[in-house]
């Protein structure tokens, strides 16, 4: 068994100090260290985009991540994006679009298009299409997620916030 790495990471805004072993994965890392579960593990082949997460503020798999490799840098989940147990106009525009289904994508989605969101406020559908374009979804046929983002960019624009 090989030795555990310290590693620091802050994770939603809080420093999370622990220890992982070399060859353990970022999303496992996330989910059954530090305990947080809405980052989902899907095909651990950087496939389906379930395990996204906002890494130094841009979308990350975090199935192709390893955890020593978080050592020192920022990260937000799912859990992180809704401030004061408001829900994010995101994950507001996603549940007023029917933007899921199962559900089982969507916290990846929601982060790519977290993601997207801070980087291009405005961006046209090429660029939600872009933004989300590593994220399957097997149930919604993607136009309802496409529109959600769109939705909540033209919120976020309206009310000033940033995501
Ligand atoms: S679990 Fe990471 S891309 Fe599918
Ligand atoms: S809502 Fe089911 S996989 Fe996307």
């Amino acid at each position: 068994m090989s030795a555990r790495q310290k590693i620091s990471v802050t994770v939603n805004g809080a420093l999370h100090e622990g220890a992982a072993e070399p060859r353990m994965l970022l999303v496992d890392y996330i989910r059954d260290v530090i305990g947080l579960k809405g980052t989902r593990y899907g095909c651990d082949t950087s496939n389906c985009g379930a395990c996204t997460v906002v890494m130094d503020g841009r979308s990350a798999k975090s199935c192709t991540f390893l955890a020593v490799q978080a050592d020192g840098r920022e990260i937000t989940t799912i859990e992180g994006v809704a401030a004061e147990g408001r829900l994010h106009p995101l994950q507001a525009a996603f549940q007023e679009a029917h933007a899921l289904q199962c559900g089982f994508c969507t916290s990846g989605m929601v982060m790519s298009a977290y993601a997207l969101l801070a980087q291009n406020p405005d961006p046209s559908r090429d660029d939600i299409r872009q933004g989300i374009i590593g994220n399957l979804c097997r149930c919604t046929g993607y136009l309802p997620v496409i529109e959600a983002v769109e939705s909540a960019a033209r919120g976020l624009k309206a009310g000033g916030g940033t995501p």
